[in-house]
């Protein structure tokens, strides 16, 4: 079935020039980027957008890491978006992620791992109208 999913790519990616090869993988495996656009987040959207993690030892690391840089967010199409999106980007930790995942090849560590994908379909619709309006999406 045709979904929707929100990716990130995170200050670490960015700063490494890493937009273009990761944009490249999306599509090789046939997402289509349906909306795009690079902001800086501000500490309450990292605070808001990462809120289900506000109990978690790491979430202030977390928030000061992904306001430290630019990033890219999307929204990708494709059918099953969701567990496909996440199957290419691979596990959390790098180090335990699959051969040519996302995060396997370009992420460091677990915090600075790259990319960010939604991780249900109820998320994915919460996280797009977090960062896009309707007619951003260009489907
Ligand atoms: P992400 O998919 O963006 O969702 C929450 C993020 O928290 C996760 O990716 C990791 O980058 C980050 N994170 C930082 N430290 C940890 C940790 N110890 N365990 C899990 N996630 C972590």
């Amino acid at each position: 079935m045709t979904e929707y999913t929100l990716s990130i790519i995170k200050p670490d990616a960015v700063k490494r020039n890493l937009i273009g090869k990761i944009n490249s993988i999306l599509e090789t495996n046939n997402f289509k980027i349906v909306a795009q656009k690079m902001l800086l987040l501000s500490s309450v959207d990292a605070e808001t957008f990462y809120g289900v993690h506000k109990e978690k030892p790491f979430f202030i690391d977390l928030c000061k890491y992904m306001t430290s840089g630019p990033i890219v967010v999307q929204v990708l199409k494709s059918n099953d978006a969701v567990k496909k999106y996440r199957e290419i980007m691979g596990a959390t930790n790098p180090q335990n992620a699959d051969e040519n995942t996302i995060r396997k090849l370009f992420g460091k560590s677990v915090e600075e791992n790259s990319v960010h994908g939604s991780d249900s379909n109820e998320n994915a619709e919460t996280e797009i109208n977090f960062f896009f309006s309707s007619r951003e999406i260009l489907d």
